[in-house]
């Protein structure tokens, strides 16, 4: 299947690393242009060297996408390299761990900056560039939080719930324009994110994040994490040519391990 995405001009959130990373290699290997984000610079230029070696056309530009002025920028950088966007992938850091009563306001507030906010603005931003070009792709990374809750993350499992009504939402209002929007939720994939939360309940726990992980594997129908890669994979056909008829799904790549309808 070709994806049609030679030449295309795509835009990454939250991507010197894990799945953001892994978004935009696989859409280096299909020959698009791809600006890399994160807040580390140094990171960035590394990883921008390292995906330069499969294509030419990795730019780099440092963001907190916290920072309306920083998504400015960063929109106005990408066109500047590429001359438009044809498609952008929202994705962020993680929110914060724990239950309603570990969270005060300042968390709530900036859980959603980072993994709400900061989707709306660059949305809005990208928007005028997608219209011009009479159509465009967007995808929002989300969690599996959208269809089943987790375990003490109480601000991703609402605050992800509000990027999928977001996209449903948008799909309505965009479609007309072209525009196609849909979100896609990791259930467990090998990244630093889930080491880190992994480490955290192995010490609650009081067990080893051996242990821990062998049974949380075990949780999964396939028996295992997921490879970054394999949720790439999917981002990158809702993003590309071959998808002309999905729009505002919601879909979850888990290996199984969502048992909600
Ligand atoms: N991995 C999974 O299985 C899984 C499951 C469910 C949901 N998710 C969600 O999917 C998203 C990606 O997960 P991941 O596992 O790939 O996380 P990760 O390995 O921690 O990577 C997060 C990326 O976001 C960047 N980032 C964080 N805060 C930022 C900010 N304010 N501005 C710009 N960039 C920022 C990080 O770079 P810097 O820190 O250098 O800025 C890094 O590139 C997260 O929201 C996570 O909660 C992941």
């Amino acid at each position: 299947m070709d994806l049609g995405l030679k030449g295309k001009s795509v835009l990454v959130l939250a991507s010197s690393k894990g799945l953001g990373k892994a978004i935009a290699q696989e859409f280096v290997r299909e020959g698009a242009r791809v600006m890399i984000t994160s807040r580390d610079a140094l990171a960035l230029q590394t990883v921008a060297r390292e995906m330069r070696e499969v294509s030419g056309e990795v730019q780099a530009q440092p963001c907190d996408i916290t920072k309306l002025t920083d998504i400015k920028e960063l929109v106005e950088k990408t066109v500047s390299a590429f001359g438009t966007i044809d498609i952008l992938v929202n994705n962020c850091g993680g929110p914060r761990a724990g239950n309603f009563d570990d969270l005060d306001d300042q968390a709530w507030q900036e859980a959603f900056e980072l993994t709400l906010l900061s989707y709306i603005r660059s949305i809005r931003e990208v928007l005028p560039y997608m219209r011009k070009n009479g159509g465009g792709k967007i995808v929002n990374i989300a969690s599996i939080s959208i269809k089943q809750p987790l375990d003490r993350l109480l601000l991703s499992n609402t605050l992800r719930a509000g990027v999928n009504g977001l996209s449903k939402s948008l799909s309505q209002e965009l479609a007309k324009d072209n525009i196609l929007i849909n979100t896609v939720g990791p259930g467990k994939f090998a990244t630093d994110r889930v080491i880190e939360i992994d480490q955290q309940q192995a010490e609650r726990k009081k067990m080893t994040i051996e242990d821990l992980q062998n049974a949380a594997q075990a949780a999964i129908p396939l028996g295992r994490y997921g490879d970054p890669q394999e949720f790439a994979k999917t981002v990158v056909f809702l993003a590309s040519d071959a998808n002309t008829y999905i729009t505002g799904q919601a879909l979850i790549v888990d290996g199984g391990l969502t048992k909600a309808l």
